[in-house]
C-alpha cells in the first residue's frame, strides 16, 4: 500500500508517469469513466478548500467511483473530541482511499500510521501540498512541453506557502536550476529549505524584492497569495497583504511564451484584467488538477492504467 504525504514519496519516474497519464486522461476522459466502479473516496477536510476537495471529488466521480466525507470537521465526531487516529481507523472500513487536509503539519503522516487504506495529503499547515505539485507539473508540461529546464520566479508568501515548498523541491529534483524568489523580507523561503535546495540539488537561488527586477528573464511566474490564516497577528498580515500585484503593465516586458501560474485562491495579487492575457494559465491549472488526481487515485487503487498483471 502506498500513501502520498510529500512529493518525495514518489520517484521522479513515478511523478512523470502520473503527469503523462493525467495528460492522456485529459485527452480521452471517456476511456477512464468506469475504472473506479464500486470504489469509494473519503474526502476529509479539516480546513477549507475549493479546488483540492472538489477536484478530488470530481476526479473520483469521473472514474465511476463514489465520494463520502466532510468539508467541515465540526460536522464530524472530531467535534466531540475523537482523535485523528480513531477517525482514520474507522474510515478504513468505509472507503478505499482517503484524501485529507489538516491545519496541523504532519497530520497526514500521522494518519498514514493508523490507516489500512492509502492516505493522500491534500495540504498540511504551511508544510506540503503534494497534489498541488502534481497539478503544477502537469500544467507546466501541457504549456511548456517539459517539466524541467525553465527559469522560474516564485512570488508572494514563500514562507508559509506550502504549494511553493512542495513544488520548488520537486522542480529541483527534476533538474531545474534557476529560481528567483520574489518576496518581502518577512516572507522569504525558510532557510532550511534554501540550504537543502542549494546543497542537495545545486540550484541557483536569487532573492529579490520587486518582480520588475526579473520579469524579462523568466519562463514561469508562480504567484501565491499571502497566507492570512498562518499569521500570528493581524497587524503583520495587514502590513504585507498588498505587497505584490501583477498587472498588465508589469508583464509588458515579459517573454511572449512566459506562463503565469497561481495555485489559487487569488485574493488581490493578480489584477482581473490579466486573466485575458494568453500567458495567464491559472484557471487551466485548476482544470488540470482533476486529471492528474484521476491518475493518482488510479495509481493508489491499482486500477485502469495501473491495474496489476
Ligand atoms: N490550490 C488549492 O489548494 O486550492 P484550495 O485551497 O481551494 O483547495
Amino acid at each position: 500500500m502506498r500513501h502520498l504525504i510529500e512529493p518525495e514519496d514518489f520517484t521522479l519516474e513515478e511523478i512523470e508517469e502520473l503527469v503523462d497519464t493525467g495528460l492522456k486522461i485529459y485527452e480521452n476522459p471517456r476511456d477512464y469513466q468506469k475504472i473506479c466502479d464500486g470504489k469509494i473516496l473519503a474526502s476529509l477536510f479539516f480546513e477549507p478548500s475549493t479546488r483540492t476537495k472538489f477536484s478530488f471529488d470530481s476526479a473520483m466521480m469521473r472514474m465511476g467511483g463514489n465520494v463520502i466525507g466532510f468539508a467541515d470537521a465540526d460536522t464530524s465526531s472530531t467535534k466531540k473530541g475523537e482523535s485523528l487516529a480513531d477517525t482514520i481507523r474507522v474510515m478504513g472500513y468505509y472507503a478505499d482511499v482517503i484524501v485529507m487536509r489538516h491545519p496541523k503539519e504532519g497530520a497526514p503522516k500521522l494518519a498514514s500510521q493508523y490507516s489500512s487504506i492509502p492516505i493522500i495529503n491534500g495540504g498540511d499547515g504551511g508544510h506540503q501540498h503534494p497534489t498541488q505539485t502534481l497539478t503544477d507539473l502537469i500544467t507546466i508540461k501541457r504549456f511548456k512541453g517539459t517539466i524541467s529546464g525553465h527559469t522560474v520566479a516564485f512570488c508572494g508568501d514563500l514562507k508559509y506557502g506550502r504549494t511553493v515548498h512542495s513544488l520548488i523541491r520537486t522542480m529541483a529534483r527534476f533538474g531545474t536550476k534557476h529560481f528567483y524568489l520574489v518576496s518581502p523580507e518577512e516572507l522569504r523561503l525558510p532557510d532550511a529549505l534554501k540550504r537543502q535546495l542549494v546543497d542537495k540539488y545545486g540550484v541557483e537561488l536569487k532573492e529579490v524584492v520587486y518582480l520588475e527586477e526579473v520579469i524579462e528573464n523568466i519562463d514561469i511566474l508562480y504567484m501565491t497569495r499571502i497566507q492570512k490564516e498562518r499569521f500570528f497577528n493581524e497587524a503583520d498580515y495587514l502590513k504585507l497583504k498588498n505587497s505584490f500585484k501583477v498587472t498588465r503593465e508589469k508583464i509588458k516586458t515579459a517573454k511572449p511564451d512566459m506562463i503565469i501560474m497561481h495555485p489559487l485562491p487569488r485574493v488581490n495579487e493578480i489584477a482581473y484584467d490579466v486573466d485575458d492575457d494568453q500567458r495567464a494559465v491559472y484557471f487551466e491549472q485548476s482544470e488540470m488538477g482533476v486529471y492528474v488526481r484521476m491518475a493518482l487515485i488510479a495509481k493508489l487503487l491499482e486500477v485502469g492504467p495501473y491495474a496489476r498483471g
